[in-house]
């Protein structure tokens, strides 16, 4: 069984990525520089947010962090966007997710500049990936892509099943697996909460991606014995035995799926530090002017 490490391989793209940035210092070339707009004090989002600027400084990027307070009204929020878009200064821009109940997620997303979302969120970009143009591909799913690449995961003609259809991962992941280019050529049935004989559907898959948000859902019977498995959850659990009071869970029930996958990725240190690569590999992209 092959461990599919996303912690080991994040690592090693954020040395590309600085090797880069070295390069373009030297060259006198623009510094990425990416910006983040956090609304509220939410935990998660506020732990997320730092991950991200850290890894900023990690790489050599320039970083931004614009903190709004739980009350920003919708106007000035979008205001803080169309700042941003209109500095030359930032290649790419990101608002952190969720948002406050007041304010429309839609209005948001579709302000920021396309050229400048990093993120892969808005309409622009997710027709252009839906295309097969060059666009900013969403950070878990282009994650994913990049760890069936350096894993040499074979993909041609094989059946992807995707468990989720959210617009961030679900549903992208079922369309990127399914376009003409490697990782992809695959047949691909994307399933959710109301598809019917879901065992029975798995089973069949070759590749396994799990992205329904509830924990050790998977078990070792909806699997077919060699496939590949990649689970994108992640949940808290209480765990006294840990110093930190709880340990971190996966989508699928790691030790007896494990047992039957001829590839796996673990939770934690599988798809989860991808993402962050993923968004710093698209700044850079939106620094060179690569995408647009
Ligand atoms: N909230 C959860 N995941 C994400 C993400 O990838 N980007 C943003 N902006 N917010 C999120």
């Amino acid at each position: 069984m092959l461990l599919i490490n996303g912690k080991t391989t994040s690592e090693q793209i954020k040395s590309e990525i600085a090797q880069r940035v070295a390069e373009i210092k030297k060259e006198g070339g623009k510094i990425p520089h990416l910006a983040a707009i956090l609304v509220g004090n939410d935990g998660a989002s506020q732990t997320y947010v730092g991950a991200k600027v850290k890894s900023c400084q990690q790489v050599g990027f320039e970083s931004t962090l614009v903190r709004l307070e739980e009350t920003v009204t919708e106007e000035e929020l979008l205001k803080a966007v169309a700042d941003i878009n209109e500095n030359p200064e930032i290649d790419g821009l990101i608002v952190q997710l969720p948002l406050p109940k007041h304010i429309s997620v839609e209005k948001v997303t579709n302000k920021i500049k396309p050229e400048k979302d990093v993120d892969g969120f808005t309409p622009s970009n997710v027709g252009r990936m839906t295309l097969g143009w060059p666009s900013y591909v969403a950070a878990t799913p282009y994650g994913i892509v990049e760890l069936l690449k350096r894993y040499d995961i074979e993909t041609s003609g094989k059946h992807c099943v995707v468990i989720g259809r959210s617009h961030i991962v679900g549903s992208p992941m079922s369309i990127l697996m399914a376009r003409n280019e490697y990782p992809g050529n695959c047949t691909v049935t994307l399933t959710h909460s109301r598809t019917k004989n879901l065992p029975e559907i798995t089973k069949t898959a070759d590749i396994l991606i799990v992205a329904i948000g509830k924990p050790e859902f998977v078990t070792a019977e909806m699997v077919k014995e060699g496939a590949t498995v990649i689970d994108v959850g992640i949940h808290r659990i209480a765990d006294e035995s840990k110093k930190s009071g709880f340990r971190l869970i996966g989508d699928v029930k790691f030790d007896e799926v494990a047992a039957k996958a001829s590839a796996i990725t673990p939770v934690p240190g599988g798809v989860g530090p991808m993402t962050i690569a993923s968004l710093l590999y698209n700044t850079l992209l939106a620094a060179e002017g690569k995408i647009y």
